[in-house]
Parts: structure tokens; sequence; C-alpha cells
């Protein structure tokens, strides 16, 4: 299929008018009862084709990355995370955007320590990591104060330890990173992930900045294991509302009849 239709024919330009992260709500858009059985379906899919790709590694370290800002990166890494944790995986999710931290905003929590302390010394594993009270297997690292060199503290000889210790800790790890095609933050962690999931944002991203994004990251020997498209309205894609979205549909009645329980 020819996916050149889900971008921009323009140039992408940064969008200023969603600067403030500060303004940005994030509240209710992490996997819970209410979302809607598409949504959620949607995670556990990404979910298992993550999986088949890791060639049954004992804990899968996932990059999620984009060209640009604001293309979803961190929600899709939150409910990732929740996802894995669903399924019962000791999942950790560390908001590696020490730029533009918002793990602390998705999930509504604070905590003394995060990566920046982490990878800088000042505290240890397990005062960096801390849990979500809503989803008992899932555990965070966030961004912690913002530091004036995330690259260098990402590149850092120690990272690779503290990353070899984490992955003895957890089955699955999902890291939230800034845009690759603003900072070079998400290659300097390019061997210590499994690989990256492109995240593409539907009507907002164009074609040949994704391309060059991609291009410039395989150049640097990072391993893209599949993108996502977030945002697209299936609903008006005559192609999916025939094909695909009424098979959803037609699931979507059968979970939410009275004596059907969820799956995960
Ligand atoms: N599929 C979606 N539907 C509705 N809102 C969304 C969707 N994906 C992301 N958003 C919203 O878009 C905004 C940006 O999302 P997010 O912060 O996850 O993007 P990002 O790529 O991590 O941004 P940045 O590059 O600044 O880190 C947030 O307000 C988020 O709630
Ligand atoms: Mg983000």
């Amino acid at each position: 299929m020819n996916i050149s239709r889900f971008f921009m024919r323009k140039k992408h330009k940064e969008d200023k008018s969603v600067s403030s992260h500060a303004a940005i709500k994030y509240k209710g858009k992490i996997l819970n009862e209410k979302t809607p059985f598409a949504v959620a379906e949607a995670f556990k899919t990404l979910r298992t084709n993550l999986l088949y790709t890791t060639n049954s590694e004992k804990c899968p370290v996932f990059g999620v990355v984009s060209s640009y800002q604001n293309t979803g990166k961190s929600l899709i890494s939150a409910n990732l995370a929740v996802a894995f944790s669903m399924m019962n995986k000791r999942a950790l999710l560390i908001d590696a955007d020490m730029r533009k931290p918002v793990q602390h905003r998705c999930f509504s929590m604070r905590h003394e320590y995060g990566l920046s302390e982490l990878l800088s010394g000042q505290c240890t594993i397990d005062q960096a990591v801390t849990s979500a009270e809503q989803y008992p297997n899932l555990s965070i690292i966030l961004a912690g104060n913002i530091p004036p060199n995330p690259q260098e503290l990402l590149a850092y000889e120690q990272t690779k330890r503290i990353f070899a210790q984490l992955r003895e800790r957890f089955d699955v790890i999902i890291v939230d990173l800034p845009p690759a095609g603003v900072v070079a933050d998400a290659m300097a962690i390019s061997t210590l992930v499994t690989g990256y999931v492109f995240v593409v944002r539907s009507g907002e991203s164009d074609a040949p900045t994704v391309n060059e994004t991609i291009n410039n990251m395989k150049q640097m020997n990072c391993t893209i294991l599949g993108l996502v498209l977030n945002g697209y309205d299936i609903k008006s894609d005559n192609y999916y509302r025939d094909r695909k979205y009424g098979r959803y549909y037609y699931y979507y009645r059968r979970e939410q009849s009275p004596d059907n329980t969820s799956r995960d």
C-alpha cells in the first residue's frame, strides 16, 4: 500500500502554537478501563508486533522516536509500557527526553530522582525507579532535573552499565526519546536499544523529512523496528473502513457484551 497519502505535502514547520508542555493535557489518555476498544487494541497489536521482532531477547529495549516534535512519542511510549505491564511483564518506562520531559504529567507523579541524576551518578537505580500507582507491573524512571548536557549523559560509558543492570531487573524497557530530526540524543543510545519505534503523526509529517531522518539513523547503525502512524482517522478511510474497521467493530461488539471479560 502506498503510504504517501498519510503525509502532508508541504515541508513540515514546527508548530509554535503547541510549544508549552505545561498547557498540554495527558490526563485520561493513558490506557484505562474507559479507553475506546480500538485504541486499546492498537496498543496490544503494537506490543505483540514488537515482541515478534526481538528474537526472544530476555529484556528488549524499545526506543520511541520521530523526526519532529509533537508526533505523540511520549503518549505512545507511556501506553506501550502500560500495554506490556498489562500482560504481566515487568515493564520499565524511561523518560529519556531530558529536554522536554512529560512522563510525570502522563502519570501525574513526582519523584526526587530521575534519569539525569541516575546517569550523572547522583543516585542509585533503586532511588531513581518509581512505580505507577494504578499499574502494578509498571515502573518508571522520570527524566529528573533538566541537565545542561543530555546527549553527553546518554553517551556516557556508565550509561551502558546502568542499562545492563536495568535489563536484569525488568522484562521490557520502553525509552521515550526526543525527536531524532532535531537533536541527536536518540542516536546516542543506539547500541543500548534493541531497536526504535518510529512515530509519524498523520497529516503533520512530510515524507521526505521522515525518510531523511530514517536514513540518518540507519547510517548511524540504528535499528528501526517499525513505524507507527499516530492520529489517523481510520473512519474516514474507505480502505480501512471496508476491510479493517468493520472487523474491529465486530470484535468491539463482542467484547462489550455483558458476558464477556477483558483479554488482559
Ligand atoms: N492520537 C492522539 N490523539 C489525541 N491527542 C494526541 C494523540 N497523540 C498525541 N496527542 C497529543 O499531542 C500532544 C503531543 O504528544 P506527545 O507529547 O506525546 O508528543 P511528543 O512527540 O512526545 O512531543 P515532543 O517531541 O515534544 O516530545 C499531547 O497533547 C498529546 O496528548
Ligand atoms: Mg515527548
